[in-house]
């Protein structure tokens, strides 16, 4: 099997595996423990992890707070700020194309009585940051606006967004899990207030994750969650050491490998969409081509059965959208104006470290076999192609 679902999540890197295994059994220590030596060495690998996660994204060590994902990043810092928000401020901006752990937590604001605005897409994928300048009023504290899309890898105008929110006396959060180590990023130059990422899309473990806190804006953040004061009480419980570990090594190998792995990827992406084009009629893409993580392909196959095309599709693992919300149509794609039969139709490829171009052709051609197969059968493709054929000027 050709392993292309990489936006769902990545195997964990040999060299992270090593990194943790001596947190689960030697260095077992509680890092909040300070009183003996076992409880300083897992505090020094909390701290060494928190210094080379900050390192990849742009910010300072104290700015890291650890969680168990994005998933609760994004909690976090979107009920957070709404706890700790007056009631003249409740309203709040974010786009149609969020992941749901974004998404599921504006719709708990908006049933706790908060304005909230879902900003369209176009076509592209992007936001106009117009349509932001419109949304946002003297009562809006927060915008939730991601860096890179899980499904079609468009990356968002954010500098532009954050200006544009900051003038209003916004805050800004984003959703950066998909981007943190596949492109270059700097939450200090998007000048973010709050960026949410998680390990296991970063060769680390699952069940890891971080918030990025800007200085200052902690008094801004009420924590949902409460107990035990760890992580400057913004994170109660005691730390996954194994996993903050493993999330630190992780993202010092993503830092370094980071340039010339988006130049790979993004050369076997392009080889990827050019087989696709060269061996299937009827494909067309989804989102820009550009700006978009390099590892990253969303294509609509026209006039296919999309559960007939997952459910045949034997050697390649894609999928149709995210991990979560898979039976569905993708509101991401529908968001882009598909309909839902083709937004079922459609492959999100999500190449990764262990890609190679062997990998690409294969996974072309079966895909192509098995779109052309369908087709064969399918009374809807023989109607489209005995239209488009009758539509042509006769010689
Ligand atoms: C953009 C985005 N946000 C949030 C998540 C959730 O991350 P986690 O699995 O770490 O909770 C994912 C991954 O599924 C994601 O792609």
């Amino acid at each position: 099997m050709i392993y292309l679902d990489h936006h769902a999540t990545t195997p964990v890197d040999r060299r992270v595996l090593e990194v943790m295994q001596p947190y689960f059994t030697t260095m077992f220590g509680n890092p909040a423990s300070r009183t003996h030596r076992a409880g300083w060495d897992a505090a020094e690998a909390v701290e060494r992890a928190r210094k080379q996660m900050a390192a990849l994204a742009g910010a300072s060590a104290r700015e890291i707070v650890f969680t168990s994902g994005a998933t609760e990043s994004n909690y976090l810092a979107i009920a957070g700020v709404a706890a700790a928000t007056p009631p003249e401020r409740r309203h709040a901006v974010t786009v149609a194309t969020e992941h749901m752990a974004v998404l599921d937590v504006f719709a708990q604001l908006a049933a706790d009585g908060w304005t909230v605005t879902v900003l369209p897409v176009g076509a592209s994928g992007l936001l106009d940051p117009d349509d932001l300048g419109r949304a946002l009023t003297p009562r809006t504290s927060l915008v939730s606006v991601m860096v890179a899309n899980n499904e079609i890898g468009v990356l968002q105008p954010l500098a532009d967004i954050t200006r544009r929110a900051h003038a209003q006396g916004a805050l800004v959060h984003t959703d950066a899990a998909q981007a943190l180590g596949r492109t270059r990023l700097d939450v200090r130059a998007l000048d973010v207030d709050l960026a949410s990422f998680s390990a296991h899309k970063v060769y680390g473990p699952k069940g890891v994750g971080a918030l990025y806190v800007k200085r200052g804006v902690e008094p801004r953040l009420r924590a949902p969650m409460r107990g035990g004061g760890q992580e400057r009480g913004l994170r109660g419980g005691t730390l996954n050491v194994p996993g903050v570990a493993g999330f630190g090594a992780a993202c010092e190998m993503a830092r370094q490998e980071l340039d010339a792995e988006a130049e790979r990827l993004g050369g076997l992406r392009d080889r990827l969409w050019q087989r696709l084009q060269e061996l299937v009629g009827g494909v067309s893409l989804n989102g820009v081509l550009s700006p978009r993580l390099p590892g990253n392909l969303n294509v609509t196959f026209a006039d296919v059965d999309g559960e007939a095309l997952l459910l045949a599709l034997t050697d390649v693992a894609v999928s149709s959208g995210s991990a979560c919300t898979t039976s569905q149509p993708s509101h991401v794609l529908t968001s882009l104006g598909r309909s839902a039969a083709d937004a079922l139709a459609s492959l999100r490829f999500g190449l990764g470290r262990a890609t190679r171009a062997e990998d690409i052709d294969r996974a072309a051609s079966h895909v192509a076999e098995v779109v052309t197969y369908l087709r064969a059968s399918s009374p809807r493709w023989q109607l489209a192609r005995t239209a488009r054929s009758n539509e042509r000027p006769s010689t």
